[in-house]
């Protein structure tokens, strides 16, 4: 048996929160974009904007982490209708598998058909910087080889089928796309593209652990952004991703270096400019020819 919340199936739920979104604005996102840490400022950035705090919105789950506004903000990004998440959910905030994913089910019935989501990563790969903008290519679920996967429980047929693919989660002609921007701004000699991971957290990762994650070929390691991917596919929508390296793992027993919250969100902080050009021009090109 589940409770209210624990129930993926349950469309009113969404509908709610959908329909009280299209009674509030009459503005009508065909993408979306989840702001991760310390990247909430693209929101800022959107025109003619309307914004509603996520307690206001009926079923919505509530935003707990510093650096996470937890509003939904409506606007035009570069002649675009947007939506932005500003701040998203958390496993390790005791949100449930369904919650962190509930604001997709949300996009998908206010008829958005994109979805950009961005994070803050510990960067795996050797060859990777601080400060570092990857986009994702493929994702590797740890939570969910635990069952913390959020179509768990009964599938519900209206946003998608039981076993969604997810081996073309990240689609390929966004990411073409989202490289020739980064060409154009001049961003390559920082623009990687890799596998990100997700963790469940709070806690950093442990030096045995980053080894092991780099062994399984996973590029950068964070803890989100999975869950909603899933879903986003499950009801079809496109997706594209982008991890700021905020900090490099630590692999070594000699080393001196740890990880914190504070380099996560400063690194992100001084990358948010530069995410906020490559989005905004992401987002104006899109839908411009038919390979994107
Ligand atoms: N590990 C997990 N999540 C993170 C990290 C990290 O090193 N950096 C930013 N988010």
């Amino acid at each position: 048996m589940c409770s209210r919340m624990e129930c993926s199936n349950q469309l009113e739920l969404y509908k709610e929160a959908a329909d009280w979104l299209l009674a509030h604005t009459d503005k009508r996102p065909t993408v979306a974009v989840i702001c991760g840490s310390g990247l909430g400022a693209l929101a800022d950035t959107l025109e003619d904007k309307i914004g509603f705090a996520y307690e206001d919105i009926p079923n919505f789950p509530r935003s707990t982490v510093t650096g996470h506004a937890g509003r939904l903000v409506f606007g035009a990004l570069n002649g675009k209708s947007c939506v932005c998440m500003q701040g998203r959910f958390h496993l390790y905030e005791g949100h449930s598998i369904l919650s962190v994913a509930f604001p997709i089910r949300v996009f998908s019935l206010l008829g958005v058909e994109t979805l950009i989501v961005t994070n803050a990563a510990g960067g795996l790969n050797s060859e990777y910087s601080v400060g570092d903008i990857m986009f994702i290519k493929d994702h590797i679920n740890m939570p969910g080889f635990a069952g913390q996967n959020p179509l768990r429980g009964p599938n519900e047929d209206r946003f998608g089928v039981r076993f969604p693919c997810m081996s073309d989660a990240y689609d390929r002609g966004l990411r073409s796309l989202a490289m020739d921007c980064a060409k154009e701004l001049g961003f390559l000699d920082f623009t990687r593209e890799g596998v990100y991971c997700m963790v469940g957290g709070p806690a950093y990762e442990t030096i045995a652990e980053c080894r092991m994650l780099q062994l399984l070929g996973a590029d950068a390691v964070g803890m989100s952004t999975v869950p909603e991917v899933v879903t986003a596919r499950h009801c079809g929508l496109r997706v594209f991703g982008i991890s700021v390296i905020t900090n490099m793992v630590v692999t070594s027993y000699e080393s001196a270096a740890y990880a914190h919250h504070e380099e996560v969100l400063q690194t992100s902080q001084e990358r948010a400019a530069a995410l906020g050009a490559l989005v905004t021009s992401f987002i104006g090109k899109m839908n411009e020819n038919p390979k994107d």
